[in-house]
């Protein structure tokens, strides 16, 4: 592991049992209020994709807007919300997906992409994967070219990359907690 990496993971806090029991929670708040850390985790997410002509970070609510907001700003790229159901005020097209701990459904605006418009997902972290899956099949299903999903944090042993891979979208995250 990279010093940048080790230094990025010991920003994570964990919180065992949280929202259920046997759930290791990792919260990225500490390294979001750790302004190196952040800027540092930013630049590293955005730099394989300077020059790629993305058009729009798609980020998933709630953790994955701070960052994709982040991400865009520095590609000079357009955001996307996907958001849980009910919240967003247009038509829009809907999705249920099942994560670590529950089921839900999600949301994005239907004029939210163009088709043939290259999209890079962004969140904070892949643990199942049922989340981005979910994110990726909406993006997909309005045309976009997805072009890849990036991660702070990838929880492997619940197996989510190969989830999004199946799906032809490249996976990239900074760190794993086995
Ligand atoms: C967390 C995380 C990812 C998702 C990953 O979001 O930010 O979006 O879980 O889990 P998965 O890979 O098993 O699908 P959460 O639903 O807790 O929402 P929040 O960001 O609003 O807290
Ligand atoms: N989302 C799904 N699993 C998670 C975990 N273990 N920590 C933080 N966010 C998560």
């Amino acid at each position: 592991m990279s010093d940048l990496a080790r230094e990025l993971k010991a920003s994570i806090r964990t919180i065992p049992d949280y929202p259920k029991p046997g759930v290791l929670f990792r919260d990225i708040t500490t390294l979001l209020g750790q302004p190196r850390a952040f800027r540092r985790a930013v630049d590293e997410l955005v730099h394989p994709y300077a020059g790629d002509n993305i058009a729009k970070i798609a980020g998933i609510e709630a953790r994955g807007f701070i960052l994709g907001g982040a991400i865009a700003h520095q590609l000079s790229a357009g955001f996307v919300p996907i958001r849980k159901k009910g919240k967003l005020p247009h038509e829009t097209v809907r999705i249920a997906y099942s994560l670590e701990y529950g089921v839900d459904e999600m949301e994005m605006h239907r004029d939210a992409v163009k088709p043939g418009e290259r999209v890079l997902l962004v969140d904070d972290l892949i643990a199942t994967g049922g989340t981005a899956e979910g994110a990726v099949k909406l993006l997909q299903q309005m045309g976009a070219e997805v072009i890849a999903a990036c991660f702070v944090i990838d929880l492997p042993d619940l197996g989510g990359r190969a989830k999004i891979e199946a799906l032809n979208v490249p996976v990239r995250t900074l760190m794993s907690f086995e």
